[in-house]
């Protein structure tokens, strides 16, 4: 089984935001994740296109890039410009799935949705043959540091289970409070990718902790 850690570039330090990528493009972590919001979506703002470049420069990695923004279909195209190879936006942000959908795969990225913690697996029933990624977000989205919610351990299985029956192969991946003390019960439920933000840049050894976290 597949096993893929994103670290959370929200936990990263932005005044040296070229040494940490570095980092985490030395470690086994196979993604980058970044955050980026609105101030709309979520009560939070990060940052933007300006913040992607210097990530871009400094690693070859997956940039996997999560929007929780209002109305993504207006700015995917510039994300993928950008350098991310996913761009994954929110269920409940906008009313225009397929166009969001479409314009990211026209710009050449592959295509992530996620849900928030009280939005079910099921809404995504009919949507699930046409994206590469699922993202339960198990925290409600935000802010880094927050605590896993229990909860999402069924609905990973229940969209483990709707994965099988419909024979599709989308990832799935899993955003909020992952560190190695759950990072194994995350992935035997049918997680493919984690994300984790405090855990790695929080740890005393961030490389380490990425291990930690794959042979968990
Ligand atoms: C929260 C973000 C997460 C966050 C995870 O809205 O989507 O990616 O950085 O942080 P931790 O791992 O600290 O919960
Ligand atoms: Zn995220």
């Amino acid at each position: 089984m597949t096993r893929i850690i994103s670290p959370s570039m929200l936990s990263a330090d932005f005044g040296n935001l070229e040494r940490d990528t570095k980092m985490i493009d030395s470690s086994a972590a196979e993604w980058v994740h970044i955050d980026v919001m609105d101030g709309v979506f979520v009560p939070n703002i990060s940052f933007g296109f300006p913040v992607m470049k210097p990530i871009r420069k400094a690693t070859q990695k997956v940039l996997d890039v999560h929007l929780m923004i209002v109305e993504p279909e207006k700015y995917v195209k510039r994300f993928v410009e950008a350098g991310a190879d996913y761009v994954t936006f929110h269920y409940e942000a906008t009313d225009d799935i397929d166009g969001c959908i479409n314009a990211i795969r026209e710009a050449g990225a592959k295509v992530g949705i996620s849900i928030k913690p009280g939005t079910p697996t099921s809404v995504l029933k009919d949507i699930l043959n046409k994206v590469d990624m699922v993202l339960i977000m198990s925290v409600e989205p935000g802010f880094g540091g927050q605590s896993f919610i229990d909860g999402s351990l069924d609905k990973i299985r229940s969209l483990a289970a709707m994965r099988e029956e419909q024979g599709l192969e989308f990832i799935i991946e899993v955003d909020g409070g992952i560190s190695a003390s759950n990072a194994g019960e995350v992935f035997a439920a049918g997680a493919e990718a984690l994300v984790a933000g405090s855990a790695v840049f929080g740890a005393a050894d961030p490389q380490a902790e990425i291990v930690k976290m794959l042979e968990a």
